[in-house]
């Protein structure tokens, strides 16, 4: 029974070593062959040369065990890792879109999968509008899109053609800065300034939107704007400043 194991053992390490040397074989014409060169088999053959050093019949049928078990995979992990790929990540598409942004037209060829956010920061270079939680939960990306305050990082480029979308870079009128910035310059409404441009963008929509009546009301509108500087005290005086 034992010398039967040992037996198909050896046939194992002879079939591998016969694939070793077609890879070799492909490797020494350097043709488009040599790249199918399985990684499996590579592996193998280290294995094969460390098995021949220690020259120990336990480390023998160990290793050859495991050969086995490598011989039985059905493809290249270089294929396999493909397929995972694959069904992982469906294929790109690439749409043409035209949009309006600061009343400027762009006529660009985008991923279906794209953000706003990542079209107007990636593709446009409009990099003002920031990207702090890419999900929903910081403000940073505040954008208005047809004048209604979106968060740009979870809408799609897609939805945007035939809209009107404003950025920080649109709201000031040449050099003449938006009164909501002006104000949140008088009033200290930023420190490290990252959250501001999504602040002034909804701060602008709370004026519009008229949610300006009370300190409570303000804050109510802007809670989904988060500021890690803690300037809120200073947000809330813009808003009140620029307010009717
Ligand atoms: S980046 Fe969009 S909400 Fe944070
Ligand atoms: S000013 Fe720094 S995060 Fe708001």
């Amino acid at each position: 029974m034992c010398w039967f194991v040992l037996k198909k053992k050896h046939s194992v390490v002879e079939v591998l070593l016969s694939r070793i040397t077609k890879v070799e074989e492909c490797d020494a014409r350097d043709d488009d062959s040599s790249s199918a060169a399985d990684s499996t088999i590579i592996l193998c053959y280290n294995i094969l040369i460390h098995m021949k050093q220690a020259n120990s019949r336990r480390f023998f049928l160990k290793t050859s065990s495991v050969l086995a078990a490598f011989a039985m995979i059905p493809r290249t992990a270089k294929a396999f890792y493909e397929e995972v790929k694959n069904f992982f990540v469906p294929n790109k598409e690439v749409l043409p879109l035209t949009v309006s942004i600061n009343k400027k037209k762009y006529s660009i060829k985008a991923d279906t999968r794209t953000t706003l956010l990542d079209l107007l920061r990636e593709d446009l270079h409009l990099t003002g509008t920031k990207k702090g939680c890419d999900h929903g939960q910081c403000g940073a990306c505040t954008v208005h899109v047809n004048g209604e305050r979106v968060l740009s990082c979870l809408t799609l480029a897609a939805m945007v053609p035939g809209k009107e979308v404003t950025t920080i870079e649109g709201l000031a009128n040449g050099d003449k800065l938006h009164p909501m910035q002006q104000a949140f310059i008088e009033c200290d409404g930023f420190q490290c300034g990252y959250c501001t441009p999504g602040q002034i963008m909804s701060a602008v929509a709370c004026v519009n939107e008229g949610h300006t009546g009370s300190v409570a009301e303000i804050k109510e509108f802007m809670s989904g704007n988060l500021c890690r500087c803690g300037a809120y005290n200073g947000i809330v005086q813009s808003i009140q400043k620029v307010a009717p």
